[in-house]
């Protein structure tokens, strides 16, 4: 199969084009698409068949469920079976927006979307290409990030398609996404709303709205709450060493563990920040996500970054921990997800 690849302009996407992709889902194709967290693998929510190419393609274990995402207040209805009175003050305070709600779903969804669970995740993108190609369409799009399953998340087309050439029918390259961490996944099937995944609409953001939230704290194996916890995620190819502490302890644990692995002739690349990059000399590949000041410009380079590592082939990187506040709870469970050790 031909990969497409199709140039727009966020602010105005063409017509032609959101029409050409809305065509490739209403026939059971499969799109990668932009929103404004990372990019989307979308296949008709409501096409078992479709959906079924997601998980090959991915190479995603089919007990995963996917993120269908909806362009209309009223489509929510259509697919949760009960609509809890938090759920509905969230989606009017966030919606369009990076927060994903898990319902009770009802009988139309497939199976397949929900790998076999009663209950079903939604969320209505806040990217205006993503919102038209779904009202085009016609129907709900399932679409899970566009990278392959345990890989880091795609924020750019380039990224898709390193992925998926040759195994999609069209990209859409709408340029480097806005947040770059996929969205909060809050479960409200529970007696109390709980946060599966963190992402740009924070625990206290949520609070405001609807009172105390709780967090996944232990990531358990065999937890079924959500499936897509027990495997790896967001790792690249070299093996990662997370390194925690304040800023002096990182610098200080980042020097000792390069002059380990130099000695065992490893190929070694620091994930640093603005402020840190200069303390490591100048013969690693040292990359910065962004200034420790500004937590949402390191949320958007950091699956950048972990991506460019693989493309200079290092062994072994050494990535910096991040204050655990606001968006960067969201980059710190990202990390240690993808890390191989904490140190
Ligand atoms: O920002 C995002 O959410 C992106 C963009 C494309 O919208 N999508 C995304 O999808 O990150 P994915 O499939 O990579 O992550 C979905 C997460 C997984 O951890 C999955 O286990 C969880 O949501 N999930 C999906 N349906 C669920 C359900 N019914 N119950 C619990 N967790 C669910
Ligand atoms: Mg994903």
């Amino acid at each position: 199969m031909k990969t497409k690849i199709l140039k727009i302009d966020l602010n105005a996407p063409s017509n032609l084009i959101i029409k050409y992709a809305a065509s490739i889902i209403q026939k059971g194709g499969l799109v990668a698409f932009p929103t404004e967290t990372v990019y989307g693998l979308g296949a008709n929510a409501l096409n078992a068949k479709a959906v079924a190419k997601i998980f090959k393609v991915k190479r995603r274990p089919m007990d995963n469920p996917l993120i269908v995402h909806i362009a209309k207040f009223e489509e929510l209805d259509k697919l949760a079976k009960i609509i809890p009175q938090k759920a509905k003050l969230l989606v009017r305070k966030f919606w369009p927006g990076p927060l994903t709600l898990v319902l009770f779903k009802k009988k139309n969804v497939p199976n397949e979307v929900t790998a076999g669970s009663q209950t079903i995740a939604i969320r209505m993108p806040a990217n205006r290409f993503a919102l038209e190609l779904i009202r085009n369409a016609g129907v709900p799009i399932a679409a899970p990030s566009a990278n392959l399953a345990g890989k880091p998340s795609s924020t750019t087309a380039t990224h898709v398609m390193e992925d998926f050439n040759g195994k999609i029918d069209l990209i859409i390259d709408g340029g480097q996404t806005d947040i770059g961490v996929e969205s909060t996944v809050l479960d409200l099937t529970e007696n109390s709303p709980v946060i599966l995944r963190p992402g740009a609409v924070t625990k206290e953001m949520l609070e405001k709205i609807i009172g105390k939230v709780r967090t996944l704290k232990k990531i358990k194996t065999g937890n079924i709450k959500s499936p897509g916890l027990k495997y790896k995620h967001y790792a690249p190819r070299a093996k990662m060493i997370l390194v925690t502490g304040d800023m002096n302890e990182i610098i200080k644990k980042t020097k000792k563990l390069t002059i380990y692995f130099k000695k065992r002739n490893k190929k070694i690349g620091i994930m640093a920040s603005d402020e840190t990059k200069k303390s490591y000399g100048t013969k690693n590949t040292i990359l910065s996500v962004g200034s420790r000041k500004n937590l949402k410009t390191v949320a958007r380079n950091l699956f950048f970054v972990l991506r460019e590592f693989d493309r200079l082939d290092v062994e072994v990187i050494l990535a910096e921990s991040f204050p655990e506040t606001k968006i960067g709870c969201a980059i710190q469970n990202r990390l240690k997800r993808a890390a191989s050790r904490i140190y």
